[in-house]
């Protein structure tokens, strides 16, 4: 693995420079499941993050071209999961509820992929518009009755859609500001095309409990920002914008919903001051933590290789569960490839039959998964624990241990 050194980075909200404080080498695209006549000119890239100590922002310091991620072969449906669909159904209503209670508002969501949370609002006959580049999904969400753009949401696309649809009271996201490295665009595109009383919501991983977890495997290609209050806020500010409210949330393994108003124009909640507060008691924008972060994943890594590499010589069977984008990170980052975890199963049709990014370890139907039934499930999708679990223990076909990695490596 390559350990140049880094050319010199800057923060995408301040401009300021970035210290790196983790490497994780050459990996391969996250999302990238391929088959084998691809194995030999699979792209790499090399993955690192850093901090920002002046606005508090943890970032990768290069980038995936974001076409090379988002497509029309993109991999993640994300009406895959019950809980999610759920989920947001929930934020769904919220949203009514709490922001927009009026007759026929305008409620635009950026990467709204299969339309897992605007059918809501479809279905009441509620005027909406996603924007999803990658055209796979929209498709899925055309077929749903979404009103779906298939292109890139920046600024000039904010201009656009104010002049064509008229302005929003509502602009949502999820789990897609993370994924976007023109932060100040996207801003610039949302503050055009919101009413001046209209709100932003969008939510996305937490740095705070990604250090607090250890959950390096949030960090891949796809995610160039690691928000944090103090970030979001700097971020806002300087569009004369300003966060009203934080809900935290237990998705994803623990995300955090920012809401965000002209300055001024609602009334904000106590938790925002209270929860940056506590972010920088916890040293969320100083380097010291993201150092002491940053051996604990060196840690977690020799822990979940010395168990594997001891049930390898125990000649147990072990097979991976969930072929997120996150077991990119870990298997990689880790070495383990098809000696060490034999394949893994997943749900999603796009990714069975084809081999996992960078360590091509088939991927396998939970029927596979069944029959196999090996003696130890590697859960990758540990975020869908509860979920996975009870589902698992009403299937009664499964009959070996789960091993997970979050806080750190342990049986269940
Ligand atoms: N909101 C969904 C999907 C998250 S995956 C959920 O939480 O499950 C992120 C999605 O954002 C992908 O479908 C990707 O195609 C889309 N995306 C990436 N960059 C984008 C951009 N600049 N504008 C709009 N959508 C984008
Ligand atoms: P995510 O962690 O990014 O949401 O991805 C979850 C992956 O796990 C996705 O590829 C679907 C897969 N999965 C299963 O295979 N079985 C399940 O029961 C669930 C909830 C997810």
């Amino acid at each position: 693995m390559s350990t140049t050194a880094f050319p010199e980075s800057k923060c995408m909200i301040s401009g300021q420079s970035v210290t790196p404080f983790l490497y994780f080498g050459m990996m391969p695209i996250a999302n990238g499941f391929l088959t084998p006549d691809q194995f030999a000119n699979e792209p790499r890239f090399e993955l690192e993050v850093g901090l920002c100590e002046t606005s508090g922002m943890v970032q990768l310091t290069k980038f995936v071209p974001p076409e090379a991620m988002f497509h029309g072969d993109y991999a993640f449906f994300s009406s895959t999961s019950a809980h999610m669909a759920e989920h947001f159904r929930g934020f769904a209503a919220m949203v009514r509820e709490r922001y927009v209670p009026g007759e026929n508002p305008f409620v635009v969501e950026m990467g709204s992929n299969d339309g897992i949370m605007l059918r809501h609002f479809a279905a009441q006959g509620i005027p909406h518009l996603g924007i999803e580049p990658s055209a796979n999904v929209a498709q899925k969400a055309v077929e749903h009755g979404v009103r779906t753009i298939s292109e890139f949401f920046c600024k000039e696309l904010g201009e656009r859609i104010a002049d064509e649809y008229g302005r929003a009271d509502a602009f949502l996201g999820a789990n897609v500001m993370c994924h976007i490295p023109t932060l100040h665009s996207v801003a610039a595109g949302i503050k055009k095309l919101l009413k001046p009383k209209g709100v932003l919501i969008f939510e996305d991983p937490y740095l705070g409990d990604i250090v607090e977890k250890t959950s390096y495997d949030q960090i891949y290609d796809e995610h160039s920002s690691y928000f944090s209050a103090l970030s979001v806020d700097f971020w806002f500010n300087q569009h004369e914008m300003e966060l009203i409210d934080l809900q935290p949330q237990t998705t994803h393994g623990g995300s955090m919903r920012y809401v965000i108003a002209n300055k001024g124009a609602r009334n904000k909640s106590p938790i925002v001051e209270t929860i940056k507060a506590k972010e920088r008691r916890l040293g969320l924008n100083r380097l010291e933590t993201m150092a002491d972060f940053a051996r604990r994943v060196a840690a977690s890594r020799e822990s979940l290789r010395s168990v594997l590499s001891e049930l390898n010589a125990q000649g147990k069977r072990v097979a991976g569960y969930g072929a997120t984008s996150k077991s990119t990170t870990v298997l990689n980052y880790c070495g383990l490839g098809p000696t060490e975890v034999a394949f893994i199963s997943d749900t999603t049709p796009t990714k069975i039959g084809k081999y996992s990014p960078g360590v091509h370890i088939p991927i396998r139907t939970p029927e596979e998964f069944h029959s196999a039934n090996p003696d130890v499930a590697l859960l990758f999708a540990w975020n869908h624990a509860n979920e996975i679990l009870a589902k698992e223990a009403r299937l009664g076909k499964f009959g070996g241990k789960w091993l997970l990695y979050v806080p750190e490596v342990h049986f269940r």
